[in-house]
C-alpha cells in the first residue's frame, strides 16, 4: 500500500522518471528544432543517485516506474539502469516511453535486463510528415524499433500518437488500421501546452471528441468500462479484442484519479507535469549528510511534495501558466 497520499485522498504509486532531457528527434510540439538549452551533464543524476531515489520511492509504496526522457535510450547506462531497478527489493513494474530510434539495437538487451513494457511514440506513417514533425528523416528506424520490440516480447507494444491540425490529423483512421494489422495498441494523446516554443493553441487542438468521431465513421467503438487511474479511455474496436485509447488530457482531464509523481533527470521531484514548484532531491544526495540522514530527508521530501499537490492541472483556467520547462525536460 502506498503511503504517499495527498490532501485530496489520492494515493500515489506510479513514478515517471526522466533519464535525460536530450533527444535525437525534435518533435514540434515538444521542442523547437534549434533548441539548445540543455541541462548541463553534471546536473543529471548518475546511475547510483537514480537508484537511491527509486529505492526510497519504492519504500514509500511506489510500485510502478516508467522511464522517459527526452529519449531515455540516449543514456549510455540505460541497460544498467533497467537491470538495477529490476533487482531492487520489491521491484516495481518497469516500463519505458521511447521514440524507438535505437530500439532495434536495444530491445533484446533491455528485455534481458528486466524491461517488460514499452510505449513507442509515432505520429505518422508518412516519411515526409515524419520529417516535418520531427525534423529528422528517421521513420524507418522507428519501424525497425517496433519490429524489434515485438520480436523481443515487449507485448503488447503500445504506440503513442499526438495529432496536429493540418499536419497529421488526416491519418487518424489509417494509423488505427495499421495498428490493428500490426497487433499494436494505439493511443491518441491530446496535445498539451508543454512545448518549449509556445506553439500550443487551444483553437487548433484535435480533441478526444474529434478523434472519437473520426474513428467512429470507420469502426464501431465500445467503451471499456473500467478506467481506474489510467488516463486513456479505452475502446473495443469492432467488438474487440483489439482496443484503441484516447487520452483527453486537456478536454477530459483525469486529475481526480491521478496516482503519479515525476522525477526530472536533474533530480527534481514534481507532483504534476504542470507543477510550478519542484523539490530538489539532488542536493540532498550530493550533501555531506550520512546515508541514514539522506534517506530520511528524501522520504520527507517525497511526502511534502505529494502533500503540496494541487487538485488539477488547471489548463482550462484563465489563470493557467505553462511550466517553464518543456516536456523534454520534465518527461512524458
Ligand atoms: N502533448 C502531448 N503529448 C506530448 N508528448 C510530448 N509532448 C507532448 C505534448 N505537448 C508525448 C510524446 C511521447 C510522450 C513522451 O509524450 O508524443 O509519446
Ligand atoms: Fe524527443 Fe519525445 Fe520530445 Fe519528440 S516528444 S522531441 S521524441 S522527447
Amino acid at each position: 500500500m502506498t503511503q504517499l497520499i495527498d490532501t485530496y485522498g489520492r494515493g500515489h504509486r506510479d513514478m515517471r522518471v526522466s533519464l535525460t532531457d536530450r533527444c535525437n528527434l525534435r518533435c514540434t510540439y515538444c521542442m523547437p528544432h534549434d533548441f539548445a538549452a540543455w541541462l548541463p551533464s553534471k546536473d543529471l543524476l548518475n546511475t547510483d543517485e537514480l537508484i537511491e531515489i527509486i529505492e526510497v520511492a519504492v519504500s514509500q509504496g511506489i510500485d510502478e516506474i516508467r522511464l522517459t526522457g527526452g529519449e531515455p535510450m540516449l543514456r549510455p547506462d540505460i541497460v544498467e539502469i533497467v537491470s538495477r531497478i529490476s533487482s531492487i527489493k520489491n521491484a516495481p513494474k518497469l516500463s519505458m516511453t521511447t521514440n524507438g530510434l535505437v530500439l532495434a539495437k536495444l530491445a533484446k538487451p533491455l528485455v534481458d535486463a528486466g524491461l517488460r513494457r514499452i510505449n513507442i511514440s509515432l505520429d505518422t506513417l508518412d516519411r515526409d510528415v515524419f520529417k516535418k514533425m520531427t525534423h529528422r528523416d528517421r521513420i524507418d528506424d522507428v519501424f525497425a524499433g517496433i519490429a524489434a520490440a515485438k520480436e523481443a516480447g515487449l507485448l503488447p507494444v503500445k504506440i503513442n500518437t499526438v495529432l496536429l491540425r493540418g499536419v497529421n490529423d488526416g491519418e487518424t483512421v489509417s494509423l488505427l488500421k495499421w495498428a490493428l494489422a500490426e497487433d499494436l495498441n494505439l493511443r491518441f494523446i491530446e496535445q498539451m501546452p508543454l512545448d518549449a516554443g509556445g506553439i500550443w493553441n487551444r483553437d487548433q487542438l484535435i480533441t478526444a471528441d474529434d478523434i472519437f468521431s473520426q474513428l467512429s465513421q470507420h469502426y464501431e467503438l465500445t467503451p471499456v468500462e473500467y478506467r481506474g487511474s489510467a488516463p486513456a479511455e479505452e475502446f473495443l474496436v469492432n467488438g474487440g479484442p483489439a482496443t484503441v485509447g484516447i487520452i483527453g488530457s486537456v478536454s477530459r482531464p483525469f486529475c481526480g484519479a491521478c496516482d503519479r509523481i515525476r522525477l526530472t533527470s536533474d533530480g527534481q521531484l514534481r507532483s504534476c507535469l504542470f507543477s510550478m514548484a519542484e523539490t530538489d532531491l539532488r542536493s540532498i544526495l550530493r550533501s555531506n549528510m550520512s546515508a541514514n540522514e539522506k534517506t530520511e530527508a528524501l522520504v520527507s521530501k517525497f511526502h511534502s511534495t505529494v502533500k503540496a499537490k494541487l487538485p488539477g492541472h488547471g489548463i482550462n483556467d484563465s489563470s493557467f501558466i505553462q511550466p517553464s520547462r518543456p516536456m523534454s525536460a520534465i518527461g512524458g
